[in-house]
């Protein structure tokens, strides 16, 4: 059966009109004024007043990562029900293979976490470590699975994270896949040696993780990843990108017309460092790599974004809960899990926050929230538009009435949100998950494992110049 969704305004990263859409077999079959496509049987949604967005797609999160001790609360089924019902209809996660574990032994165990998705989904490969294999496991995700993105920590030095010799081999064999290397860029050892001398001081609160991890060690690492990106002549993405000293060294480097993308998230541009003093251990829900930033550096990140100096915004969704999780670090700020919940509200906060306070306008919101990430990591126009013969992945939009978000009413699997009670206006209607209806009015009807998993292909290698 069809969905034939009426007079919306349909609003791309580029158009902007009042038309209709019809999905069938999964798939946008037309877009238009005045379709009459419809036929007994198909669902009719009247979309009058209200907006017509792509899904979105939400480039960063972890779902069920084995992490610091233990494990983020939402798997691949809750945490992709709570990206739909906040219109987030496709995911990027993470393979995260432990040091010393082979490439395609973690994507082995991340294809089976992942059966249990509703909505589709695709990896990216961390590489934590480069062995005698590596190159060649790289290779093969690049061309047999579909996985030509490839990520490393900076910072988790002695866990997960990469020295520069590695992170420079990880470059070198991306160049030569025509691959894509994502970085979290901190610097792994100043945080190291920050945490001991605070600890060492008897300084274990929360407030202590942002601390440990200030913004010149995000700036320099960021500056030493680009400049290594720019040695190899290599494109590279920087996740969650929190910071003025961040943003100076991709600007630079933009301003050389070196092929550098940016990313950040809806806590780096709403929230400030206070909320490490929240009583108690309260400020452990907001500990997260890198920190929240004092106030000045959010307003910094509004511009990039407006500017177009940083190109998406994902959600690094890896919730712990307080309770069993985050208390992990009671007596040690260090020992906190790293990560916090945000899939669900990305689209309300970016929409009442950016565009309706006139940060962003429409078609830039729909660009970061959904076409940017698509056309970065090989999704587009599958993903990311309102075009034939694109997935039906919409999301209807009525811009009409206020919410307020609270861990008591969010579907993600976490007993804290840290954007509790942010007042956000509108909400999705219906979102549309692969030409099926799995959300209306905020109820979902999601099917375990009816998402499927994406394999992505770049295109040729943006011209990033070496020395
Ligand atoms: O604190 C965070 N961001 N946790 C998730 C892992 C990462 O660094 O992205
Ligand atoms: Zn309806
Ligand atoms: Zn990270
Ligand atoms: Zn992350």
């Amino acid at each position: 059966m069809g969905i034939l969704i009426k007079n919306g305004e349909i609003i791309t990263a580029s158009d902007r009109f009042v038309g209709d859409v019809y999905c069938e077999d999964g798939k946008i079959a037309a877009v238009g004024a005045g379709l009459s496509k419809e036929r007994a049987g198909d669902t009719v949604i009247d979309a009058s007043g209200q907006l017509i967005f792509p899904g979105g797609v939400d480039a960063h999160v972890h779902m069920e990562l084995p992490f610091m001790g233990t494990e983020s609360s939402d798997d691949f089924e809750t945490g992709t029900a709570a990206g739909v019902a906040g219109g987030t209809t496709s995911i990027i996660d993470f393979v995260i293979p432990a040091r010393g574990q082979a490439l395609l032994d973690g994507l082995a165990m991340w294809n089976e976490k992942a059966k249990k998705a509703v909505s589709d989904y695709a990896f990216h490969m961390a590489v934590t470590w480069f062995g005698d294999d590596t190159l060649e496991e790289m290779a093969v995700c690049t061309r047999e699975h579909g996985i030509p993105s490839f990520k490393t920590f900076m910072a988790y030095r002695g866990a997960i994270g990469v020295d520069d010799p590695e992170l420079i081999q990880v470059m070198e064999a991306a160049k030569g896949l025509g691959a894509l290397v994502t970085v979290h860029a901190e610097h792994g050892d100043a945080v190291v040696a920050l945490q001991k001398k605070l600890l060492k001081e008897g300084k274990t609160h929360p407030r202590y993780h942002a601390q440990s991890r200030p913004a010149p060690i995000e700036g320099e690492a960021t500056g030493r990843a680009i400049m290594l990106a720019r040695m190899i002549g290599e494109p590279i993405y920087i996740v969650h990108l929190t910071c003025k000293e961040a943003l100076a060294a991709v600007t630079e480097a933009r301003s050389r017309g070196q092929v550098v993308m940016a990313e950040t998230c809806p806590q780096y541009l709403l929230l400030d460092d206070s909320v490490y003093e929240k009583p108690g251990f309260e400020g452990a829900a907001y500990v997260m790599s890198p920190p929240i930033r004092p106030k000045g550096h959010q307003d910094a990140l509004w511009a990039a974004l407006s500017s177009g100096l940083i190109q998406t915004v994902a959600t690094d969704h890896c919730p712990f809960n307080q309770v069993g999780q985050k208390d992990m670090g009671k007596d040690d700020f260090s020992r906190i899990p790293n990560g916090a919940a945000g899939i669900e509200n990305r689209l309300a906060l970016l929409w009442t926050y950016g565009v309706l306070e006139g940060r962003i306008d429409v078609h830039r919101f729909v660009d970061l929230f959904s076409t940017q990430p698509a056309k970065i990591f090989g999704l587009y126009p599958r993903k990311g538009s309102i075009v034939p013969g694109g997935d039906a992945d919409l999301v209807v939009f009525d811009p009409k009435g206020t919410s307020t978000i609270s861990a008591k009413t969010h579907h993600h699997r976490c007993d804290r949100s840290i954007f509790e009670g942010f007042e956000v206006k509108g909400k999705p209607t219906h979102v549309i998950v692969n030409g099926r209806v799995q959300c209306v009015d905020g109820k979902l009807d999601v099917e375990r494992g009816a998402g499927r998993y994406l394999p992505r292909r770049l295109g040729p290698t943006q011209g990033a110049q070496a020395f």
